[in-house]
């Protein structure tokens, strides 16, 4: 059976703030800038989950792309919506909140969730211009 990757795009809206508390508010505030701002500011996030696998030969699917959109919604869209990842969001408890760290925590979220097939890619998007990536190594 020939592998395939299929992807399903989410989107949901978060607030933040980028700040690590060993750092002095100046180093802070030189290193993440605006995303340092103390009382927090949102982005509209995309969530791309890429899921690898043969295709089924009784369905002609990899994953039933519903079925997916269902759990990624329940483990980690519908717990950052309108939310804010420093204080609301469990899965980023005590983590700096870059889209960095953020792609990873979810990505420890969803890996043992998803079948069939596996989760190949994560992308998050936290502008137009800017997204991140990560493949579980
Ligand atoms: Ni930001």
């Amino acid at each position: 059976m020939p592998d395939v990757t299929v992807v399903r795009r989410l989107r949901f809206n978060a607030a933040h703030r980028v700040h690590n508390p060993a750092l002095s508010p100046e180093e802070n505030a030189r290193l993440f800038g605006k995303c340092n701002n103390p009382n927090w500011h949102g982005h509209n996030y995309t969530l791309e989950v890429h899921v690898t696998g043969p295709v089924d030969p009784v369905t002609g699917y990899v994953v039933d792309l519903g079925q997916l959109r269902d759990l990624v919604e329940r483990l980690v869209v519908n717990e950052a919506d309108h939310r804010n990842f420093n204080v609301d969001v469990p899965f980023m408890a005590g983590i700096n909140p870059t889209s960095e760290n953020i792609v990873v925590a979810m990505w420890r979220v969803l890996a043992p969730a998803i079948q069939p097939g596996r989760l190949s890619r994560l992308r998050l998007w936290e502008t137009e211009n800017n997204y991140v990536e990560y493949e579980g190594r």
